[in-house]
C-alpha cells in the first residue's frame, strides 16, 4: 500500500506566517522514513508550489481575506489528493493552515462520494460568510463543503457541497464561536467536546462519534486532525492555541482507533507552525505531528 505525502506550505487562511513551514518540517524530521519502516510505500514529490495560483490581485470579499488564492490553492490539493485517491494511494496531507481541508476533503469525496468526515480540532471551522468576525477562511472550511453559505462567491463554485451533515463529527471542541455554535444546532451536526471527553473517556468517545457518522460501519472515513485539538502543553507551536486539550494519548488513541476500522482513506495534519515558540516546544509539536500520522497509518504500541 502506499501513502502519498501532500505537501502544502499555506498559511493565506489566517493571519499568522509560519504556519506554511508546519510541512517541511515535518518532512524534515524524518516522516518519510518513518512510514516506509511501518511498511508503507511512499509516494512524495515535494511539496505544492501554488506559483501558478498566485493571485495578482486579491482585495477582501467582505471581510474574507484572501479569498481568491485561498479557494484557488485548496482547489489544486483537492486534484492531487482526488488523482492520488484515484491512484489507489492513501493521500496523507500536512499543512498549512486548515483552509486546506476544503481541498482535500473534496479531492476525497471525489472519489468516495460517501466518504464521512471525522474533524478533530479546539474549534469547529464552521463558520459561513455571515457569520465569521475574524474573515480567516481557515475558521471557515466546513461551511464551504457542506455548501451553507447564503452568499454566493463564484470563485468557490468549484467545490461541489456533497457531504452532508450527518457525516461530519466533531472530537476536541472547546472554542467554538456563537455563530457557529447556532450552526451545529440548526444542522444538527454531532460534536463531541472537551466536555463529553472528560466525561466518557476518549475511547467511549470514538466509538460514539463512529457510530454517529458510520452506524454500518460501511463508509470511508477521512480524517481530519488539527494539531490545536491537542493541548498547548503538547503541541504548543499553533497559531490558535486553546487550554484544557486533548492529552499526548488522547490525540494518538483517536488516530488508532480510527486506523483500526480499516475505513480510513485519508488522512490531514493541519495548523503546525514552527515559528510560534521556542526551539524544543517546536521540536515537540513537529515530533507529535510526525506521531499522529504514525499512529493513523498502523502503528501501535506493541
Ligand atoms: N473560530 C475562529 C475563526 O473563525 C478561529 C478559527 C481557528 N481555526 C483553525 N483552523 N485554527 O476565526
Ligand atoms: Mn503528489
Ligand atoms: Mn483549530
Ligand atoms: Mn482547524
Amino acid at each position: 500500500k502506499t501513502a502519498a505525502i501532500v505537501g502544502c506550505p499555506f498559511s493565506g487562511g489566517q493571519p499568522k506566517p509560519g504556519v506554511d513551514q508546519g510541512p517541511i518540517h515535518l518532512v524534515n524530521a524524518g516522516l518519510v522514513d518513518q512510514l516506509k519502516e511501518l511498511g508503507w510505500k511512499v509516494a512524495f514529490d515535494g511539496h505544492h508550489q501554488f506559483e501558478e495560483v498566485s493571485a495578482s490581485s486579491d482585495p477582501p470579499i467582505g471581510i474574507l481575506k484572501n479569498p481568491r488564492l485561498v479557494s484557488r490553492v485548496s482547489q489544486a490539493v483537492a486534484g492531487s489528493v482526488g488523482a492520488h485517491a484515484r491512484q489507489g494511494q492513501f493521500p496523507v496531507t500536512i499543512g498549512g493552515d486548515h483552509s486546506l481541508a476544503m481541498g482535500t476533503i473534496s479531492g476525497t469525496l471525489s472519489h468516495y462520494p460517501d466518504a464521512c468526515v471525522i474533524w478533530i480540532d479546539a474549534h469547529a471551522d464552521i463558520n459561513t460568510i455571515e457569520t465569521t468576525e475574524s474573515g480567516n477562511i481557515h475558521g471557515m472550511p466546513m461551511s464551504f463543503l457542506l455548501g451553507i453559505n447564503e452568499t454566493h462567491i463564484p470563485e468557490y463554485d468549484w467545490i461541489k457541497p456533497i457531504l452532508t451533515p450527518d457525516r461530519l463529527v466533531y472530537i476536541g471542541l472547546r472554542d467554538v464561536d456563537k455563530g457557529e455554535k447556532m450552526i451545529l444546532k440548526k444542522h444538527g451536526i454531532k460534536a463531541f467536546s472537551m466536555h463529553e471527553v472528560d466525561k466518557y473517556g476518549i475511547g467511549k468517545v470514538v466509538e460514539m462519534a463512529l457510530d454517529h457518522v458510520n452506524p454500518k460501519r460501511d463508509r470511508p472515513v477521512h480524517l481530519s486532525f488539527d494539531v490545536d485539538a491537542l493541548d498547548p502543553s503538547v503541541a504548543p507551536s499553533t497559531g490558535t492555541p486553546v487550554r484544557g486539550g486533548l492529552t499526548f494519548r488522547e490525540g494518538h488513541y483517536i488516530c488508532e482507533a480510527i486506523h483500526e476500522t480499516g475505513l480510513l482513506v485519508a488522512f490531514d495534519i493541519m495548523e503546525v507552525n514552527p515559528s510560534l515558540a521556542d526551539e524544543s516546544a517546536v521540536a515537540q509539536t513537529v515530533a507529535v505531528g510526525c506521531s499522529l500520522v504514525r499512529s493513523a497509518l498502523g502503528e501501535t504500541l506493541l
